[in-house]
């Protein structure tokens, strides 16, 4: 064998390793799945070693790298696109071009990444508002929101908040033809996160009359206070969403100081004066039995005050929805909920529905087996379509 056909092998075998994923049997298009995660773990490695470099922080270049995926404004045959400002607060508007007899259903979109990436421009985001607003027959408002770094807890919150409720006037909902009656809110991962938690505040804001008819949560984070639950543990390292990365994405939520994300990683983060907290997140007691197996319930350990007292933001339930007494969660307005097995977010999920049911809220949950962390968004992939028909059926159904 040559030389060059030696350094050829060895070069192919070092990529095979880098882009070769062990995942579970019933993923359905591996190879795919492994290109996916390649993409992911590139942006990943690349903005770590920007950041060591002390070039750029690694939310602002993974940012970057994402908005490559940035889409115009651009309408086609069946949906006029617009952009314009809620409460300034810049969205899009995806209306259907067919003519309506009656009033529309509303959809307010929330977006994902982490609090800190993404924008209603991602083209993956752009085409989930079109075929909402095209097979639903429904008005979307996609809405963005200032991220971190830059911003932290609770401006992605507040922006949220007040395009929705700018949306949420009878003038506004006139205006674009939407009934009042049929407007829901709807996000996925961290947008999921905001949705839950907007929707929250609306029940004590006396200021808005209409009410939501729906929330729609995909794979949601809800909870700050255990980042060591079953699923935080089967899937730490499950492609996508770690949970390195995760504790990164939360602390960057609240500060850039990252002792906060040592000691959340490490879960001992919440101080003893907020132990009373825990029983809102308590596996042991609201997860369903086959996803507690083979897992002993511990409470988190206890973390020190000063962080707290420094960023109280991770004990707000403006951030951490599953934090709300069940005198709450009993107004709250029909709920789906969508929780992926191989998802470090499963838990949270689960713990929300548990509670809301316990609470009285009518639930739809859609656990998807063969689900991973932001699956949906992943379009080359066959599963992305089945879950974006289930979630756009159950709208059709309910709102
Ligand atoms: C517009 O709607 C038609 C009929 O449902 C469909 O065949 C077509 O693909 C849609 N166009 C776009 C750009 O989605
Ligand atoms: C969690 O729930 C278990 C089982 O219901 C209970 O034994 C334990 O005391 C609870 N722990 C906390 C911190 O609420």
């Amino acid at each position: 064998m040559g030389r060059k056909s030696l350094y050829l092998l060895i070069a192919g075998i070092l990529a095979a390793c880098y882009i070769y994923t062990p995942l579970p049997d019933n993923t359905e298009e591996p190879w795919k799945m492994m290109w996916v995660n390649t993409y992911v773990k590139t942006i990943i490695y690349s903005a770590s070693f920007v950041e060591l470099l002390g070039l750029n922080h690694f939310m602002e270049t993974f940012n970057t790298i994402m908005s490559l995926n940035n889409v115009p404004v651009t309408s086609d045959e069946n949906v006029t696109v617009t952009e314009t400002k809620f409460n300034n607060i810049p969205v899009r508007v995806y209306v259907p071009k067919r003519k309506s007899e009656a009033l529309r259903r509303g959809v307010f979109y929330i977006h994902g990444g982490g609090w800190c990436l993404g924008s209603a421009a991602l083209k993956k985001y752009d085409l989930l508002s079109r075929w909402t607003a095209d097979r639903l027959d429904a008005v979307v408002i996609s809405t963005n929101y200032r991220l971190a770094p830059k911003h932290h807890f609770p401006t992605q919150f507040q922006d949220v908040y007040n395009a929705l409720r700018w949306f949420l006037r009878k003038e506004v909902l006139a205006e674009y033809g939407v009934n009042p009656e049929r407007v829901g809110v709807s996000g996925d991962s961290a947008g999921g996160n905001l949705a839950a938690a907007v929707t929250q505040q609306l029940l004590e804001d006396p200021d808005v009359k209409i009410k939501l008819k729906i929330q729609s949560l995909i794979y949601p984070a809800l909870q700050t206070l255990d980042l060591d639950s079953p699923s935080y543990q089967e899937n730490a390292q499950f492609p996508v969403l770690s949970k390195s990365l995760t504790a990164r994405f939360w602390s960057e939520y609240f500060t850039t100081d990252r002792s906060l994300e040592k000691a959340m990683f490490s879960n001992q983060h919440v101080p003893v004066e907020s132990s009373h907290l825990f029983k809102f997140v308590n596996w042991s007691s609201l997860l369903p039995e086959r996803f507690k197996k083979g897992h002993v319930y511990s409470s988190p350990r206890q973390g020190s005050s000063e962080l707290a007292k420094k960023y109280p933001g991770f004990l707000d339930v403006r951030a951490a929805p599953l934090l709300a007494d069940d005198s709450k969660l009993r107004s709250l307005p029909q709920t789906y909920v969508i929780t992926c097995q191989y998802d470090v977010l499963r838990d949270d999920g689960l713990m929300y529905v548990t509670r809301l049911q316990n609470a009285g809220v009518r639930v739809t949950h859609n656990h998807v087996e063969d689900g991973f962390h932001g699956v949906l968004s992943f379009l080359e992939l066959s599963i992305s379509h089945r879950m974006i028909s289930q979630y756009i059926n159950w709208l059709r159904e309910n709102l």
